[in-house]
């Protein structure tokens, strides 16, 4: 793992813009469980039935309870070390660094991080179906049915579920970010899910260079025939002694 880990520092030093895309994987050690668990459901649930818009028509109330949970679960966890090394790495980097992120948890911003992508929308946003009013409610529960403060319209998680697109204002400042980049961190994800896991292509084919892929995961996976070196350990633990070899 050394020289694997003093390769990517020193590819981290020698880069004019740095972009990171994380997943579930970075804050699997604050407690929030991943999705891809070998049953295939999602904490007992099909995806299908939480994370589509069928899914929501089909069953409100369930999906509303889903997501009530995973809201008060995400109240009680804190960002871990991984989560501050990507803070410290910002610091360091000043405007030259962008954050992308498929998680909904708002870890990163707990920890400090500014210029973070949400790419997938936020556990603590509401959009209204009724006026289209996307509202910051933090952690407050919501209930099992939720409605619109001013319309009293239907309200939905502001999440990205399976089958629709993703904003498009943040997705193409990911894209920017991904395109422009020296270097992409890819960080706790499966790279399963598309458009998110073509960011690492796009760094791949570059502006102006290819980008150098620094994998962190437990094990390899999709962006792992992407990636010119993997550091393969729980992202809290490598974060850290990556950050720590920058100069
Ligand atoms: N450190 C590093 N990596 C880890 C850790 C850890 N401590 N724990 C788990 N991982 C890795 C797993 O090996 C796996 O590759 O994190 C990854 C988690 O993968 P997924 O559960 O598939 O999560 P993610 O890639 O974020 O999913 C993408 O799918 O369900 C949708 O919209 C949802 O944003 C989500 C998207």
């Amino acid at each position: 793992l050394h020289t694997a880990l003093d390769q990517a520092a020193l590819w981290l030093n020698a880069a004019e813009r740095v972009c990171v895309l994380t997943g579930a994987g970075v804050s699997a050690e604050s407690g929030v469980p991943t999705f891809r668990a070998s049953d295939g459901l999602w904490e007992g649930h099909r995806i299908e039935d939480v994370a589509s818009p069928g899914g929501f028509e089909r069953n409100p109330t369930l999906v509303w309870n889903f997501y009530n949970e995973r809201r008060a679960n995400v109240k009680k966890v804190a960002p871990n070390p991984g989560h501050h090394a990507l803070v410290e790495l910002e610091k360091r980097r000043g405007d030259r660094f962008t954050l992308v992120t498929q998680n909904v948890d708002g870890l990163h911003q707990a920890a400090g991080s500014r210029n973070v992508l949400e790419i997938h929308g936020s556990l603590r946003r509401t959009r209204c179906l009724g006026c289209g009013t996307v509202a910051n409610r933090e952690l407050e529960p919501l209930g099992a049915e939720p409605r619109c403060p001013q319309c009293r319209g239907q309200l939905r998680p502001d999440i990205v579920w399976f089958g629709e697109g993703l904003p498009d204002d943040v997705w193409s400042a990911a894209m920017d970010a991904a395109h422009e980049c020296h270097v992409l961190l890819v960080v706790g994800t499966s790279a399963v899910v598309h458009p998110a896991a073509s960011l690492i292509p796009i760094a791949k084919r570059g502006a102006v260079i290819p980008a150098k892929v620094i994998e962190v995961n437990l094990t390899s996976t999709e962006a792992s025939r992407y990636a010119d070196v993997g550091l393969y350990g729980p992202s809290g633990v490598v974060l850290p002694k990556l950050v720590q070899r920058l100069g």
